[in-house]
């Protein structure tokens, strides 16, 4: 008697197993596009959904360590900067022509020697857990999407040589400068033999400590801390009082005289935000200005990028190209920035939204669809080609 109370008491009922099959499939993604999308249902999207590259970002913040989506997220300080790179662009209006017959658009270019389908690359990115396979998916999904050229950073979290193995599309390679040739010399030499093809020098990065709000606010209170790598830590030695990075504080520009005696290809100055830098930096060898401000991460309360970049178009008036970044999320940003100088664009945080959010086929979707919204926004404004944007696109009313 016991034997069988005992029994029914285990035994299934009905009731239970659909209630086991009715959690299981309300988890599982067969039923995705069968759920109501006015309620939250705490799934993730499929990458089929994303339409535009804010989209990608919510996925990335779901699926990446907290710590590794503030890292690639928050800006230096109060964040003024980060905020103002993109409220520039809404004060950039559009003013289009009306075509005068059918249109075919061809956003392509080439830039120091480069053949570009599209004017735009990936900006160096220092990759801290946003994927098991980093930079090497990183490039592969670049080279998926028209072949759009990546500047590997000097910081990547993976040997230069693995990253040039992963895929085919075009490689520069991003130099933070050490005191002495020794360093840059060899650092150079490795980027140069596995076929990078352009040399990006980053100036911005002299003084900044945007690691203190990561570690203060996520660090600290992480129910799990992830160690950080050591140059995350705050330097404390008597000859580093000012918690500046070991390495920076010291570039004079003579440092671009010594690094264009290393290296034949092009050389580039990254982090120019004034024109009188920008001269300085032609008077150097600089073979291209980019103007960028580390994505708000380096100083708080400099300008966006984008109020900057016309008076440094007007001094450079076409000697060199200019590459620019920092707060490029549309289609309709990028073709501001070339309507206000730039000739190519870099792009630093979406990318990699796509990428923590769905690997390789995620960024490659980023860059597809920044591509698509470029050609569109160049189609509704009347200009075909990239020669035929100009200053007479846009009207600035910078605050
Ligand atoms: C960067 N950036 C950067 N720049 C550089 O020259 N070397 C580097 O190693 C890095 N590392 C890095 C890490 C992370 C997480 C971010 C978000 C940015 C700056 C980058 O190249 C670029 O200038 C900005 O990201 C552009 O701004 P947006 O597109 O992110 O708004």
């Amino acid at each position: 008697m016991a034997d069988s109370r005992n029994q029914l008491n285990c035994a299934v009922s009905r009731r239970t197993a659909f209630r086991g099959l009715a959690g299981f499939l309300a988890g599982s993604s067969l039923l995705a596009y069968q759920q109501d999308p006015f309620r939250d249902h705490s799934r993730v999207p499929a990458l089929g959904e994303m339409v535009e590259a804010f989209d990608f970002e919510p996925v990335a913040f779901a699926k990446l360590p907290r710590q590794s989506y503030d890292y690639l997220s928050y800006g230096v300080d109060g964040e003024f900067t980060l905020r103002r790179n993109r409220e520039a662009f809404d004060w950039v209006k559009l003013v289009p022509r009306i075509p005068s017959g059918p249109v075919t658009v061809n956003p392509a270019s080439s830039l120091l020697g480069l053949k570009l389908a599209f004017p735009m690359f990936l900006a160096p990115v220092r990759q801290i857990g946003f994927h098991p396979e980093a930079e090497a998916a990183t490039h592969a999904g670049a080279t998926a999407a028209s072949n759009t050229p990546m500047i590997v950073s000097n910081a990547a979290s993976l040997p230069v040589g693995k990253i040039a193995a992963a895929a085919t599309g075009p490689l520069w390679f991003q130099l933070y400068p050490q005191p002495g040739p020794d360093y840059n010399r060899k650092t150079l030499d490795e980027a140069l033999a596995v076929g990078c093809r352009a040399i990006v020098v980053t100036i911005d990065q002299q003084a900044s400590f945007y690691e203190r709000s990561q570690h203060d606010r996520n660090l600290a209170t992480s129910a799990t801390p992830v160690p950080m790598p050591q140059s995350f830590a705050p330097r404390r030695a008597p000859g580093n009082p000012y918690r500046v990075l070991d390495g920076r504080l010291w570039y004079e520009w003579k440092l671009f005289d010594e690094l264009r005696a290393m290296v034949k290809v092009p050389l580039i100055a990254k982090g120019i935000v004034t024109a009188e830098d920008a001269l300085l930096c032609l008077e150097h060898g600089v073979d291209a200005i980019y103007v960028s401000n580390h994505g708000g991460r380096s100083l708080d309360y400099g300008p966006a990028t984008l109020e900057v970049l016309p008076e440094i178009a007007d001094a450079i008036h076409g000697r060199v190209p200019i590459l620019f970044d920092s707060g490029i999320r549309r289609g309709t940003d990028i073709l501001k920035a070339l309507a206000l100088g730039a000739s190519a664009v870099c792009l630093g945080r979406p990318p990699l939204w796509g990428l923590a959010a769905y690997g390789a086929p995620g960024l490659q979707k980023v860059l597809e669809i920044l591509q698509t919204e470029l050609v569109q926004a160049m189609a509704a404004t009347g200009r075909p080609t990239l020669a035929s944007i100009d200053r007479t696109l846009v009207k600035t009313e910078f605050l």
